[in-house]
């Protein structure tokens, strides 16, 4: 049984790297947004799975995320469940740019369910597809192994998330990772983890943005309260950015978390990633 320290000293090593594409398999070819190195993470990850919990991929968009955990964990000979969430819609844009072998639809908001259920069809019933918005779905699956977290794109989100998926992470084991962690306009997540600084150990920084996570103690209730983020004035929401930079210090450069500052400081009281974006693309005066 690996102690927190011989976790931490494993990541530090960053073992992933050796991942290579032959290894990834049929996940080699499903598409995704991850970058190369968070793909090899996630294969990596899947492969590491010691208990018999549920692997967790909130924000799949083509099933690129699940793909990868999937390949690990059959090279591992594991058969965990892996649940992934998203509406399973998508942009012309998106669909455009990430797979651009397949027709592209006639209009935005595109089925994606076809391509996904086509992408993951070599791991057949191990995958669970959860179609709709996370915010209207509650998780009854038991512990978590591994919670891949891509779709808190607000505050209101990642509170939500937090409520439903964290309690059942099981401390010294499952791994948490924030996708999105070191966006700019996603101040709310580092606000959310600082405050549950008791409840998690940050494992390694994967770039670009991507942040890993032990959980180290049970996510109770009152833990839940200190990292709720959606009810936090700038002020506090600052306070709090300011003290992940503190947190992180070693792992990631302080210019992330002064880039989040400006952010809340030029959006006053924004609490959703693409409302922070736009407003940020909008001619000032
Ligand atoms: C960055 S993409 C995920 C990329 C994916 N993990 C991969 O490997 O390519 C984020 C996804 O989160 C989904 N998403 C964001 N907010 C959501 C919500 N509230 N409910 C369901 N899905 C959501 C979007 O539909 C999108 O497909």
């Amino acid at each position: 049984m690996q102690t927190g320290t011989d976790i931490v000293a494993e990541f530090a090593a960053r073992p992933w790297a050796a991942v290579t594409l032959a290894d990834l398999g049929p996940a080699a070819r499903v598409p995704t947004m991850l970058t190369p190195e968070e793909s090899q993470l996630y294969h990596w990850l899947g492969r590491r799975v010691q208990g018999d919990g549920a692997v967790v991929d909130l924000g799949a968009y083509a099933g690129g995320s699940a793909a990868r955990l999937l390949s690990g964990l059959a090279a591992a000979g594991r058969a965990n469940p892996v649940h992934s969430y998203d509406r399973f819609r998508s942009s012309r844009a998106f669909w455009a740019r990430f797979m651009p072998d397949e027709p592209l639809p006639e209009a935005d908001d595109a089925d994606l369910l076809p391509v996904v259920r086509r992408h993951l069809a070599p791991w057949g019933d191990q995958v669970v597809l959860h179609v709709g918005d996370i915010g209207d779905k509650q998780w009854a699956g038991g512990p978590i192994e591994i919670l891949s977290v891509d779709a808190a794109k607000g505050s209101g989100m990642a509170d939500h998330i937090a409520a439903e998926f964290f309690p059942m992470l099981v401390p010294g084991r499952s791994v948490v990772v924030q996708q999105d962690y070191l966006m700019a306009v996603q101040p709310w997540l580092c606000a959310q983890m600082v405050g549950m600084r008791d409840q998690f150990q940050p494992l390694a920084h994967v770039p670009k943005v991507g942040l890993v996570f032990l959980c180290v103690a049970p996510v109770t209730r009152a833990a839940l309260a200190g990292g709720r983020v959606h009810d936090l004035t700038d002020g506090k929401l600052m306070q709090r950015v300011r003290a992940a930079a503190d947190w992180h210090e070693g792992m990631v450069p302080r210019g992330r978390f002064k880039a989040m500052l400006e952010q809340i400081k030029a959006h006053p009281g924004v609490r959703l990633g693409w409302q922070m974006k736009q407003a940020a693309a909008q001619p000032k005066g």
